[in-house]
Parts: C-alpha cells; structure tokens; sequence
C-alpha cells in the first residue's frame, strides 16, 4: 500500500507552543489557588482548552468550586495570556527539521494534513507562514472529542480524501499517540514517553522524510506478511 498522507498536530511537533500552554494554564491555576508542574501538564497535552480547565480543577480538588461561568471566565483568562505569548511567533519559529519535511513530503506527491484540537491553530499557521503547506486542516471549532478520541485525525484523513490506512499521523502528546491508533493509521511520536507509537524519535531533528519512508515500508511489509 502507498503511503497517500500525513497528518500533523501541530502544539510541540511544529513548533513549541506546548510549553507556552503550559505557562499559560500554570498562571491561572496559581490565580485559582492551584499549583501545577510540567510533569501534571503532560496530561493536558492534546486536550481541549475547556477539557484541560476540568483536569486542573480536578487535580486541584476544586472541581465544585466554579460554576459555569466561572469556568469560561478561566478558560478565557489562559487564552488571553496564550494569544499575548503568540506575539513572539513568526517564520523561524518551525521545530527543527519541519520546514525540509514539510518540503519534501510535497515534493514524493503525498498529502499533508493538520489534525489540532486548537482554536488557535489557524492563527497560529499563518504567523508560522505554513498555511499554504497543509492541503487540508481539521477544524477545531467542530470537533466534539478531544484526543485520545480519533475524531480529528479521522476528520483530517476525510478532508484529505484518503483511508486512515494510508496515512502516518505525528503526535508529542500520549493522548494524540491514541488518537492516531485508534483511527487505525500508523503513529510516529515526538519525545519520552510515547511507549505507544508504532515508531518514537526523540526529536523533530530525527523526523526526516526518509525516516518516514523507512517507517511506512517496514509496517506495511510486516502487514503483509
Ligand atoms: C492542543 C494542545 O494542541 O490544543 C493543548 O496540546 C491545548 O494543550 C489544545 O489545550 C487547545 O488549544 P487552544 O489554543 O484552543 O486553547
Ligand atoms: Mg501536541
């Protein structure tokens, strides 16, 4: 079978926003009487902005102590603080290797795809000055289930007209590895952890179109057999 996609997240495979969320959330928790560490916020990685505020509560033992609006209130307080720290954001700031993958996936004539659970994402590619790399982004805005659920990556292979079978989605997040398994397609993840990637690289130094071809040909020989 030819490899006909690949898929993206975008927060800490493109570029390395994962850790201004981080900053972000660590600002309102504090706001909020909550203390939380990079160790906790891998738990958010993948997970919607509102989903993300539940967990935090949640580790806070405050889920009861904010009703509705309340909660909008936070969520709307983090996005804030997230957009300002975006200011900084422009063409230099690709994860190392992503603009030559970005190329050369173009170049073998194989789709690419954006599969964010980021209201923020479209803004995002625009300061990056990617847009125009992706031939299809899955929208945010209507996505009912965050990662681990596979409903962006599905949404993403739809958008691209191809089988979840013929694409490699790229996840840094536990909950986007999932997401990706669950939607039948093979998982390449960046950084520790990721026991469950079909293939895990340290870095995006290591995520070379070569690396994916290499990937691809050694699964799909081992499916046939
Ligand atoms: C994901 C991030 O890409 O997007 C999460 O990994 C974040 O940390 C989620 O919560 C939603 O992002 P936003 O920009 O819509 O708040
Ligand atoms: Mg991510």
């Amino acid at each position: 079978m030819r490899l006909k996609a690949v898929v993206f997240d975008l927060d800490g495979v493109i570029t390395d926003t994962a850790h201004l969320h981080f900053l972000a959330w660590h600002a309102v928790a504090q706001e909020a009487g909550i203390t939380i560490d990079e160790i906790f916020n891998e738990e958010l990685k993948g997970i919607s902005r509102m989903d993300s505020l539940v967990r935090i509560l949640r580790h806070g033992g405050k889920e009861e102590m904010f009703n509705h609006e309340q909660r909008l209130a936070l969520a709307s307080r983090k996005n804030d603080l997230y957009v300002r720290s975006l200011a900084s954001l422009n063409q230099e700031s690709l994860l190392p290797g992503i603009r030559e993958l970005l190329t050369e996936i173009r170049a073998a004539n194989v789709r690419i795809g954006l599969a964010s659970v980021s209201l923020n994402a479209p803004g995002i590619l625009h300061a990056l000055g990617i847009r125009q790399a992706f031939d299809f982004c899955a929208d945010a805005s209507r996505i009912a289930c965050s990662k681990p659920d596979p409903e962006i990556f599905l949404a993403a292979c739809a958008g691209l007209n191809v089988r979840p079978q013929e694409a490699i989605g790229i996840e840094d997040a536990a909950a986007g590895v999932e997401a990706i398994n669950a939607a039948g397609m093979l998982s390449v993840g960046i950084g520790p952890g990721l026991d469950h990637a079909g293939l895990q690289l340290r870095s995006t130094r290591e995520l070379t179109w070569k690396c994916l071809t290499d990937f691809w040909s050694s699964r799909t020989v081992l499916i046939r057999n």
